[in-house]
């Protein structure tokens, strides 16, 4: 069964995706991360236990990420995968996303889900904020695909204009170091 993720699942999909990211095939995820982004998950339940898990981000108007997709070794090769990546595509089609992206070293499998690769630069910056965070961040070897959905495209927003109360986030927040936003 594909479901959304609820908390009292977090602990469990954690592991999952963490012991995927000791074998360095995805990101390291705290609970701290995976309590605040809760609403991003959908996990595979067999046996009455979480056996897989994948996110799905909104990076904006018209495209979503899927990521930290796994499923339990003793359980691969089952379908699990793939129907945890149709469950994103469900609600990546009900909230009205026109495109998925993922970035990956399972090419073949997600060819197998409908997806194609793509040239890296063709994607937003805002995919590679988290890139930062990644011990190979310059020397990424993942390929980047995507899957358009059953969605048409929507005009890019126009520019978003800044909020009258917004408070300027400091480029650099080091001590003794002013940032270069705030004097
Ligand atoms: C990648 C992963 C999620 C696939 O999950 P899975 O449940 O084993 O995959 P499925 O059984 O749903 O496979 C769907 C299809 O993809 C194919 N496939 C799956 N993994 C494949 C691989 N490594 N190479 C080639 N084909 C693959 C399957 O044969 C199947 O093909 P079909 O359409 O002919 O039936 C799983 O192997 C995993 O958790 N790997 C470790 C974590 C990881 O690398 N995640 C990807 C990070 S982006």
């Amino acid at each position: 069964m594909i479901r959304r993720a609820g908390v009292e699942q977090i602990p469990a999909l954690g592991k999952i995706i963490n012991d995927c990211a000791e074998y360095g095939l995805m990101l390291h995820r705290s609970w701290a991360y995976l309590y605040e982004h809760v609403r991003d998950f959908h996990v595979a339940i067999e046996d009455n236990q979480v056996v897989g898990v994948c996110g799905l981000n909104i990076i904006w108007a018209n495209m979503a990420e899927v990521y930290a997709l796994a499923v339990a070794p003793a359980y691969r090769s089952r379908g699990i995968g793939r129907r945890l990546v149709l469950s994103c595509i469900d609600e990546g089609e009900e909230l009205g996303i026109h495109k998925l992206m993922t970035l990956t070293y399972e090419g073949k499998f997600f060819e197998r889900c409908g997806f194609h690769v793509v040239d890296r630069q063709s994607l937003p910056m805002k995919v590679w904020s988290e890139c930062v965070r990644c011990p190979k961040n310059q020397a990424c070897d993942e390929i980047a695909m995507v899957r358009v959905l059953d969605v048409p495209d929507i005009a890019p927003p126009p520019a978003e204009p800044p909020g009258k109360y917004e408070v300027p986030v400091p480029l650099v927040v080091r001590a003794g170091v002013k940032s270069q936003n705030v004097d």
